[in-house]
């Protein structure tokens, strides 16, 4: 453990937003069952029809702005203020909104927008279009600030350090079928860290321990274990 690092590193995915309503993406009925990931989450497929991506996103812009934090992003809210580090993969705010103010945002957010010409990031309207100009240098094209697959994804010396430096790692409703996080349990334990799963049913992660259930059921519980109440 380093002597600044988090004890515990939290990584989360789809699954923790499943029950606020908010689709996964790999389980029946997921996401990439209905659109093609090659055409909405790729810069090639930006490139190709940048209105049918920012309907995509603007669709579930909108879905996460009508769901509420459930038990869980409460949960992990109060782990975060005893010093966890929240790690996630999900675009949407409902981290931020249970209370929770230093999560990394590897695969970018929803809410925000980036310029793609100038790197400029500012909050994203509801409704983004093809032809909105930046604030900042006033040019384009403007996408949503999402790392699409073949982009690199934010933060990873941030987040290397504080996996390899944890005492407990943690995964939470991801299907750890997308690297580099996929990867991060390897890391955490190379490194001598612990590591539980915590998902509906066990994924092909190596992981020291399993709970297994609807996460606004078994989160609360976890956590209220670990800080002793
Ligand atoms: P997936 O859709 O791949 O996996 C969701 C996981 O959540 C599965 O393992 C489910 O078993 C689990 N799950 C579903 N409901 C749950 C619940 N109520 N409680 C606990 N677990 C539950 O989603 P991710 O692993 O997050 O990337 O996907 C990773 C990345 O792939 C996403 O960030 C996204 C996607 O393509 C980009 O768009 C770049």
């Amino acid at each position: 453990m380093t002597e600044t690092g988090p004890r515990i590193v939290v990584l989360t995915g789809a699954g923790v937003s499943a029950e606020s309503g908010l689709g996964t993406f790999r389980d029946k009925d997921g996401l990439w069952t209905k659109y093609d990931l090659a055409e909405v989450a790729t810069p090639e497929g930006f490139a190709a029809d940048p209105a049918k991506v920012h309907a995509f996103y603007n669709a579930r812009r909108k879905n996460a702005r009508a769901a509420e934090p459930n038990a869980a992003h409460g949960a992990l809210a109060r782990l975060e203020a005893a010093g966890a580090l929240i790690v996630t993969q999900n675009v949407d705010d409902l981290h931020e909104r249970a209370g929770a103010a230093g999560v990394v945002h590897m695969h970018g957010e929803l809410m925000r927008a980036l310029c793609a010409a100038c790197g400029a990031t500012w909050e994203a309207p509801d409704v983004m279009e093809v032809g909105d100009a930046c604030p900042d240098c006033g040019g384009g094209p403007c996408r949503p600030d999402i790392v699409w697959f073949g982009e690199f994804p934010y933060h990873m010396d941030r987040i290397a350090e504080a996996v390899q430096g944890c005492e407990l790692f943690v995964a939470i409703g991801t299907s750890g079928e997308v690297y580099p996080a996929a990867g991060f349990v390897e890391e955490a334990r190379g490194a001598g860290a612990r590591t539980l799963e915590i998902n509906l049913e066990a994924t092909g992660g190596r992981f020291d321990q399993r709970i297994l259930g609807p996460a606004s059921d078994v989160v609360p519980d976890w956590v209220e274990g670990l800080l002793g109440r």
